[in-house]
């Protein structure tokens, strides 16, 4: 029979964590959809006591998603348990993740307690917790640090209060995968009570090793496996879902019946939503979901994936969404074509946006006479996932050379007004973004700047990807277009707009 690992997805909280990431509830609710269609077991959705945007995200994917558990995060304190069980209110099948760090460090110079008072605190929150919801999950942060027979008691205690999940975090991404493995297999054995609960890791990829450490604990008997998509997370991230299931699924030899419950074919789909509402991108060498993963550069390894796949692929790119269909859309194609595409590329917009995209590609077939799948899936994911435009690019002008001082002419609308200015710059894009100041009367700090091209050729889309800094949140933006200058304008008032969301819609300047 089966062993089917619970994956608890925590992209929407640990990933959420990431540097620079800042998702807005509804943007929250787009991922825990997919996330839905992913099949994870279960969405921590937020910690809602963090702020009253978190509280209000984890309410909105309670009613907007309902096949999957959905967690809520809170310290081993009433207050966040109190935040979180309002956040759940209404869930079809609510948990509360209630934590306390468990590792003599964070006692002594974090909490400031001692392991008799955290013992009784970890109990406590358990059973508070336990007056709501019948489904509770305790985490013993730092538990991979932590005094093994100390760890040992609270996990007992916890289970004794009524947790339903026990969680060993390898909160630092400290372990050595055997070592790891070891920690489960004697948690296991001197807590027999383990076997009445789900038995669950969390493990950071500080040394790399997150997913290593991971299989090492299914292996040594976890059954719930902490993940987030692409890995995001806290500093070097958190278990990659994509990374854990490809492994658990291409190696069947030697993990016999261990499986999950995921639809590997959204993994694709998923990664690239995730990359484009966090502004992570991700590494063209990532495994599985990178844009190198089943690329084959080398003239002996094309030679051999033509004579047969096998040769140098262990994995179908199809197997996780990743369609390698030739092209597609010319000129002439029609609506029906085009939604026919959609559907195959796994998305699925409402009808009418489909008539808006078909015009985007439509307006692109002008420039090329053929757009490939990829160029296709950037300019979707940037009609579907359009933040309110506060500002709109009409038009740019730019005088530029080797021998100018380079001086840009824009033009924004702002609720149907053309607002117009010019500035110099550094270079092109610096005076785009001076001219783009000006009107908007907006001025933040450029953090990140990047230029690719989405596929190959000389007309090739090129994609900007840009992070700013407001007040010390960090703000992505992205922008396409054959032209690299505009694609560099669109990025810039696209995190413009994403700022003018998240002060509720004022764009009252700087300036006064
Ligand atoms: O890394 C960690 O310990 C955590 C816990 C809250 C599970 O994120
Ligand atoms: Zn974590």
């Amino acid at each position: 029979m089966a062993r089917v690992i619970q994956i608890f997805d925590t992209t929407l909280r640990d990933g959420e964590q990431s540097p620079g990431v800042n998702l807005c509830p509804e943007e929250k609710v787009e991922i825990a959809r997919h996330l839905e269609k992913l099949k994870v077991d279960v969405i921590e959705a937020g910690f809602p006591i963090t702020s009253p945007g978190d509280l209000q995200a984890v309410k909105m994917v309670v009613e907007n998603v309902k096949v999957p558990v959905i967690a809520a995060l809170a310290r081993a304190r009433q207050v966040d348990i109190d935040t979180a069980r309002q956040a759940l209110e209404g869930c079809k099948n609510p948990r509360i993740h209630t934590f306390i760090a468990t590792s003599d460090i964070h006692l002594k110079y974090k909490l400031c307690k001692t392991r008799e008072e955290v013992l009784d605190i970890a109990g406590s929150a358990v059973k508070y917790a336990k007056n709501f919801v019948e489904d509770v999950q305790f985490s013993a942060e730092d538990a991979s640090r932590s005094d093994l027979d100390f760890l040992c008691r609270v996990i007992e205690r916890a289970i004794q209060a009524g947790a339903t999940v026990i969680n060993v975090p390898d909160t630092v991404g400290y372990q050595i995968p055997s070592q790891f493995g070891e920690l489960i297999r004697k948690i296991k054995e001197k807590v027999p009570a383990t076997d009445r609960v789900t038995l669950s890791v969390h493990c950071h990829n500080d040394l790399g090793l997150a997913l290593a450490n991971s299989l090492r604990a299914v292996e040594n008997g976890a059954d719930q496996v902490e993940c987030t998509v692409n890995g995001i997370g806290e500093r070097a991230g958190n278990t990659a879902v994509e990374e854990l299931v490809m492994t658990l699924s291409t190696r069947p030899d030697y993990y016999g019946n261990i499986t999950t419950r995921i639809d590997q074919r959204q993994i694709y789909r998923c990664s690239r939503l995730v990359s484009k509402l966090t502004g992570m991108v991700v590494q063209p060498n990532k495994s599985i979901v990178g844009r190198n993963a089943f690329a084959h550069e080398s003239g002996i390894h094309q030679d051999g994936v033509l004579k047969e796949k096998s040769t140098y692929e262990i994995m179908k790119p199809e197997s996780i969404g990743l369609m390698n269909r030739a092209i597609v859309l010319g000129k002439h194609s029609g609506r029906h074509a085009f939604r026919v595409k959609l559907k195959e590329m796994g998305f699925d917009p409402p009808e009418e946006e489909v008539e808006k995209l078909f015009l985007r590609v439509k307006e692109l077939l002008d420039k090329k006479s053929i757009v490939s799948e990829q160029e296709m899936e950037v300019i979707i994911e940037e009609e579907l996932y359009r933040v309110p435009e506060y500002f709109k690019l009409c038009y740019f002008q730019i005088f530029t050379g080797n021998k100018f001082r380079p001086t840009a002419t824009v033009g924004i609308e702002r609720q149907g007004e053309l607002l117009e200015e010019a500035a110099c710059g550094e270079g092109p894009v610096d005076a785009i973004y001076r001219t783009i100041d000006r009107i908007t009367g907006l001025h933040f700090k450029l953090l990140d700047y990047s230029i690719k091209a989405v596929t190959g050729g000389k007309d090739a889309l090129g994609e900007v990807n840009i992070r700013l800094t407001d007040n010390g949140t960090i703000i992505s933006g992205r922008g396409v277009s054959t032209d690299i200058l505009e694609a560099s304008a669109k990025a810039y008032i696209n995190a413009v707009n994403k700022i003018v969301k998240k002060r509720g819609g004022h764009y009252g300047d700087d300036r006064s």
